[in-house]
Formats: C-alpha cells, structure tokens, sequence
C-alpha cells in the first residue's frame, strides 16, 4: 500500500500501556495506535474504513477494536447434498479452495452427497479434586441426575422450551498427575445454538452441589470441544470413469492409507478438509478454533493422530468416501446472528436448523479432500494452485486490470512464479 506521511511517536517514548484504551471510539484508539506505530495517513484511511460491518456493530463483537479484516466470500457450485441443490458461501484468503469444492462436486453431481448427524448434544465438564473416595463419589453425583436436570434446566427456559435441555449425565475418574479426578460432563441438548453460552452457565451453576456431593474442590467448569455427541457424516460415491479411470482412483485411496497410517501425512491431509470445514463455519459467523479443535482431537481419538475421511472402492469398483467430525455449530447466538454476512450466507445455504448446516459442513470437507487427493494422487496441486498465486504474484508486483492477468499468464508459463520476475515482466509490458 502506498504510504503519505507518517504519524510517528519516538521509538523509545513508545509504550504499549494506554490508559482508558477499551473505553475509547474505534476512530481514537486508531489514532492511538497510528501514532504508535507511525502509520501513514492512507493507512489510516484503509484502517478506517470497516467495509459491510458496522463499526459500531464490530465495536460490540470483540474488544479494543481499530477496524476489520476483510476475507473474501467465494460461491462453491455444483453441490447437491440430501438430494437438495446448495450454494455454498466460502470465506477463505487461500486460492483453489473453492474452486476444489466446485470440482469436487461437478463430478459426483448425479448421485451428490448422503448426510447425517449423531445428535446436537454438547459436553460440558466440571472438574473436582482433593476427592477422598473418588469411586463412591462418581456413583453421589450420578444419583443426582434428576437433581442436576433440574439445575441445567433452570438455567435455559428458552432452550428448554425448544426442546433442549440437559439429557444425560457421566462421572468420570481420571487418574491424572495431581491424583484422581471426578469429572462429571454434563450432556446438553443445545438445538440450533453452538451451546457454549448454555453449556458453561449450566456447567458453573451445578458446580457449587457437585463439590459437596464429592467432598472435593470445583475448579474448572467449561464446555468440551471434544463435541463427539455432536458428529456431523457425509459420504459419496464417484464412478470410477467420471474421475479419470482406475489409476486416478487407486491413488486417491492410496493417498488415504498413507493419511491413516502417518500423522505427519495426516495433519496435511486434515488441514485441507478444514480448508474447505473452516470457510464454511467463517461464513457463517461459527467459532473456527472450536471447529478445529474438536476436528483434530476426534482424529486422534484412538491415541494414533489420523485421518478424518476415509476411501473404499465398492463392488462395482468405484470410489466410496466418507467423512465423520464433531461440527459444532450454531445458527443462533453470537456472530452468526449478529454479523449480517453470516445471515446472508445462512441464507444462501437455505440452512434452517444446526443439523442441516453442520451437514453441508461436513460434505463440502469431503469435497475438498477429494479434489486434494485427486490433484496431489496426479498432477500435483501446483498447477492449479500456481494459477491464482502468480495473479496474486502479479498483484504484489503492482499489475492492476488486464496487467495481472498478462503478468500471471508469462510467470506460469515460464514456470517461475516469483516476485522479481512478475517485477521484470511487467516493466516490460509497460514499457510496450
Ligand atoms: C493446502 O492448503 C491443502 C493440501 O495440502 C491438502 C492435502 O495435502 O491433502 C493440498
């Protein structure tokens, strides 16, 4: 970004302690921190301007706020889950990703994804300690099942009045390193909303009755990621014939048992379903990191870190693939009702209930691990991949309008896609 004057503060007068910061405009703590860190006045400006989310809106949503950080929305075509046409709306920063889904899909149109989930059910845990008699302390707090319901339920009328409300109660002893540990998860049927917010208020409110039933000492009280009574499944089936023959498909699955096998092919393998998992849950205004975090513990589930999808090939020979992850999202609560893209994309997915996005969440994962082991199991990803980044190469180099399209076509062509280059080129265009 070109920069004008900056509006600089001494480095050594510098400090990062600014009185009443959070009880500042979003425009003053902008000036605040441009004088801190001598941004120019055209970054200012950029700073300044928020885009499609109100700044009084974005000032509400986190603290400390000085501006936004805008992500593109990309559309995935071609997706037909439960027998029903879905546009996908994708918000990602990384090229190919939508374009993987878009690809995916075309070639399992016909027969599209099957999808289902285990429930909405969200953990939540209370951890005691200093238990003399942990066993015996387990069987207390079970016996109170009733009593916690009726605790959890108070807390959540509205929730209760959906349908919700806590379902199930479990004592667990850990054997941990500070001795044995109760831990009691409380299993909430949370409906539409992601649950934190329920979860926790419960989880905190039973804690004081959980310590004096164990004897012990409540510490923690806090929701699981681990949201594995709330698993999202998809599967498809593409024809061996309309992905390019036996070869293409023996790699595929090939690709999959080097992921089963190896964590370190497995983290690369699983950073590309979320690739497609996490725009997804981003669009929608859900919680990426929870996503993530419940993603990767469930793939280490059994102790071994492994893949999250898996690839078969039927009776009739072709490819039979599946998917299965904790999807814990809402569509209540938080951004996602708040931030009006994520009502806008909500409603281009046409999802009316968690169920059916957590669904959809979970097909356009397996789409984009498909379309990633196809590429990688053949050509390679850098060929597609190549294409957008030398345009964002060309970018970098200060092409604009048909500049970066003419940039980018010699720089993949020549096969080096690289900044001085892209700078050499397009001084060669402009100087005709
Ligand atoms: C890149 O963001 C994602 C891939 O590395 C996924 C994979 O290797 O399966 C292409």
């Amino acid at each position: 970004m070109p920069s004008s004057t900056p509006r600089s503060t001494p480095r050594a007068n510098r400090s990062s302690r600014i009185a009443g910061f959070h009880k500042k405009s979003p425009r003053e703590r902008l000036d605040l921190v441009a004088a801190f860190a001598g941004l120019s006045d055209s970054e200012v400006a950029h700073l300044s301007d928020f885009g499609n989310l109100a700044p009084d809106l974005a000032d509400r949503l986190i603290e400390n706020v000085i501006g936004t950080m805008n992500v593109p929305v990309g559309i995935a075509t071609n997706m037909r889950i439960d027998g029903e046409d879905v546009l996908i709306p994708m918000a990602t920063e990384e090229s190919s990703v939508v374009a993987a889904v878009c690809n995916a899909a075309r070639q399992v149109y016909e027969d599209g994804f099957t999808t289902s989930v285990s429930g909405n059910l969200m953990i939540a845990q209370v951890q005691a300690v200093g238990v003399s008699d942990p066993h015996a302390a387990r069987l207390r707090i079970l016996a109170q099942r009733e009593a916690l319901r009726t605790l959890c339920d108070a807390c959540d009328p509205v929730l209760v009045s959906l349908g919700g409300g806590l379902r199930d109660v479990e004592v667990r002893v850990l054997d941990s390193l500070g001795g044995a540990m109760v831990v009691t998860h409380l299993i909430v049927d949370t409906r539409d909303a992601m649950g934190a917010n329920a979860v926790n208020t419960m989880a905190e409110a039973v804690a004081p009755h959980i310590a004096g039933w164990s004897g012990g000492r409540v510490y923690l009280r806090i929701l699981s990621n681990l949201a594995d009574r709330r698993l999202a499944r998809a599967q498809a089936v593409w024809r061996t014939d309309a992905i390019g023959g036996p070869e293409v498909r023996d790699g595929i699955v090939s690709a999959y048992h080097f992921a089963e096998a190896d964590p370190y092919r497995a983290a690369t393998h699983n950073k590309g379903i979320m690739n497609g998992i996490d725009a997804v849950v981003l669009a929608t205004g859900n919680d990426t990191r929870a996503i993530e975090a419940g993603a990767h513990a469930y793939a280490a589930r059994s102790g071994r870190y492994t893949s999250l999808t898996r690839y078969e090939v039927t009776a009739s020979g072709d490819l039979s693939a599946s998917i299965e992850l904790p999807l814990a999202v809402g569509l209540v609560g938080g951004a996602t009702k708040l931030h009006p893209t994520a009502q806008a994309c909500l409603k281009i997915l046409g999802a009316t209930t968690a169920e059916r996005l957590a669904r959809i969440i979970a097909a356009v994962g397996l789409a984009q691990n498909f379309s990633a082991l196809k590429a990688l199991a053949t050509t390679g990803i850098q060929k597609g991949h190549m294409a957008l980044h030398a345009q964002n190469i060309a970018m970098m180099a200060g092409a604009v309008g048909e500049e970066i399209e003419a940039v980018a076509r010699v720089l993949v062509e020549g096969h080096r896609v690289r900044l001085d280059v892209a700078q050499d080129v397009l001084a060669g265009i402009r100087r005709g």
